[in-house]
Formats: C-alpha cells, structure tokens, sequence
C-alpha cells in the first residue's frame, strides 16, 4: 500500500495520549510525533485511578495533546490519511473523550475512523518497534490486563491464558498499598525489593503445573497480607524481604505459565524458525521479571522483545500503528456510530 499517516489517540486509562505514525510502502513503520501527558499526580492521593477525574483530565488535555503531536510529527489534519481511536477495553469515561475526539476529526475532515482494540494495540507494537512478522506470541502485564495472546495477523487473535483474578499490576499496586508502600506499586516493590533476602518467605504460585495457560495472583496478595501481620510491627527489612520474596514467586510462575506457552508455540508453529515472544505493559519495566522472560526464551530458543519502555505502557503510537495495520491490510474503517466498550476481549 502507499506510505500511511495515521493520527492516534489513547484516553482508556490514567494516560492521555496522542501520535501520528508513519507506514512506509514496504510496511514499516516510524513515529513522527508523540506525546503523552500521565495523569498520575491526579490519582496518587486516591491511591488508584478515579474513573471521574480520568475523564475529565482527558477533555482538558487532548484537544491540545492532538496539535502537539501534530506540530512535532510536521503532519497538518489534511495530510494525514486516517484517525486511529481506542474505544476499549477500559474506563468508559475516557473512552467516550477519545473516541468522540477521533469521530469530531473523522466528520470534519472526512478521513475514515479506526475504533481500535487497546490490547490490539500492544498486540501489534513489536512490528511497529522491530518489524516482528506473523505469527508469535505476546505477553501483557499491565495495572488491567494479564494475558498470554497468539498472534497470528492483524485482527487475528487467540488468547491462551489470562487471569482468573488480579491483573499482575494490580497485584503489585496493592501488596504496595499493604505494605504501605507509595503508588503505584510496581516500582516501589521493586525498588524495595533489591535490599531484599528473595529466599525468606516461600509465597505461593499459584496454578503452576496446571495445563491450562492461565493466571492467578489474588493468594499472592492474601499471603503477603499474613506474612506482614504476622511481623508486627514491620521493620524495613522486613518489607524489602516481603518484596523480594513476592518477585521471586512472581517470577517462578511465569517461568512455569509462559513456559508452557513457549512449548505449546512450538508445537502447533514447527515450522516458525525464529519464534518470538513479545513483552508489553507497564510491569514489563520490572528488572527481575525480564531477566525471567529473558532466561526463559533463552532456553526455549526463543527472540525476547521487549519494546522501549515507553511503548510497552500505554500510548498513542500504538493505537495509530493498529490503525494503520488496519488500513493496510484493507479492513474497512469503522462508521461514526461505533460505540466505545468498557470491556472488550
Ligand atoms: O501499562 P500500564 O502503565 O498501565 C495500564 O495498566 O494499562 O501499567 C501500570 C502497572 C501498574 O500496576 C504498575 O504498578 C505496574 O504497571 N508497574 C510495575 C513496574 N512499573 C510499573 N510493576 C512491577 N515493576 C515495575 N517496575
Ligand atoms: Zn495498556
């Protein structure tokens, strides 16, 4: 297809966000403008994202995140080819923002609208990011989202596993908050984490050797809860301790779940002769959690892509580069009465 510029938009979390993306002839892809304004200041004193002001941080911020993006990416409205717009899975609030922006865009300019899948969005980065092609496996671990997702081509997808309770930065974000650890969780147990003996407390895993490729992180949470009260009062060590020992079962799971999958990858795609597996969401950032998946796809034979840091959490650039798959691939645009989804597989 003839090179694609397609301006993106993500509002369907605490990130507002806005990019334009190029796709060349030959189906690669570059960024020319991005930008993404965190609402996490907003949040922090609530200790979680409020659905409320999420929304109403997202009108303030996108009119103007839109033209910067614009402006950086040196791309006027008229030149770009087609609007790319999360329309869910997430708060609907912010979903409802972004995707109206996208379809006020679409109307006026007569360009077409992409309602875009956010977790099409982190399914497809590593193609943006590395060129990845069809078909490989992809891991997202996010505050929302935890889930092992085939794929196989753009709007082509299997999911292998899930969570059957938390999300894994939800596990993170609240054994922070028990331990009264600031938010997000994430890099403060990490952060805490690397004073911390990882052979003190033998945390569950739970759902390792199960055959299913599913997840399960809500036990991990209860035991933290008794390992700390049983402590009163808890030293600091003791919370590095806590933390590290939480990482280690962390990291034992998910060697034992995505193992699984590697294996499984192997058998049904024998004929793929470089695999992959993609890791995308914010959890992605954890240190030791990527020298697990790194080990791990190691002695699988496996390529481990992890994409910038940046592009692993949410953003737009993800969102337009879905769009533009979309576009190129000849699926047809989406009509202006497309409805966003709070959840949406
Ligand atoms: O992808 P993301 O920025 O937002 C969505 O949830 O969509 O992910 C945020 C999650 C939070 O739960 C946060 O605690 C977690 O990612 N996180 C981390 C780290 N940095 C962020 N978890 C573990 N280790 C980290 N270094
Ligand atoms: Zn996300």
């Amino acid at each position: 297809s003839p090179p694609l510029r397609i301006l993106g938009i993500e509002t369907s979390c605490d990130e507002t966000a806005a990019s334009v993306v190029l796709r060349d002839e030959e189906g690669a892809g570059r960024i020319l403008g991005d930008v993404v304004l965190s609402q996490l200041e907003e949040h922090s004193a609530y200790g979680g994202v409020v659905p409320e002001i999420a929304a109403r941080a997202h009108v303030e911020a996108l009119d103007t995140l839109i033209a910067e993006a614009l402006l950086r990416a040196g791309v006027t409205l008229e030149e770009i080819d087609a609007i790319a717009a999360t329309s869910g899975p997430g708060l609907i609030g912010g979903l409802i923002v972004g995707l109206m922006t996208g379809k006020a865009i679409a109307r006026a300019t007569g360009k077409p609208l992409y309602a875009v899948n956010h977790l099409e969005g982190h399914a497809l980065t590593a193609r943006l990011t590395d060129g990845l092609s069809f078909p490989y496996l992809m891991l997202l671990v996010s505050g929302g989202h935890t889930q092992l997702i085939l794929v196989k081509g753009v709007g082509d997808y299997e999911r292998w596993g899930t969570t059957i309770d938390d999300a894994l930065g939800e596990a993170f974000d609240k054994t922070a908050k028990l331990l009264g650890l600031p938010y997000p969780g994430g890099p403060a147990v990490e952060r805490a984490a690397r004073t911390g003996n990882p052979e003190r407390f033998d945390f569950p895993r739970p759902l390792v050797g199960d055959a299913r490729l599913d997840f399960s992180f809500s036990g991990l949470k209860t035991a933290v809860r008794q390992a700390a009260q049983s402590l009163e009062p808890v030293e600091e060590q003791d919370i590095a301790d806590i933390c590290a020992s939480f990482q280690r079962a962390i990291a034992r799971t998910l060697k034992d779940r995505v193992g699984r999958g590697l294996k499984r990858f192997k058998a049904d795609y024998a004929s793929v002769d470089q695999p992959a597996l993609v890791v995308a969401g914010g959890v992605a950032a954890n240190q030791t959690l990527r020298a697990t998946l790194q080990a791990l796809c190691d002695a699988h034979g496996f390529r481990f892509i992890a994409p910038p840091l940046e592009l692993c959490t949410d953003n737009a650039a993800m969102i337009a580069w879905a769009g533009a798959e979309r576009l190129a691939a000849g699926l047809p645009a989406d009509g202006l009465d497309v409805a966003p989804r709070s959840r949406w597989p």
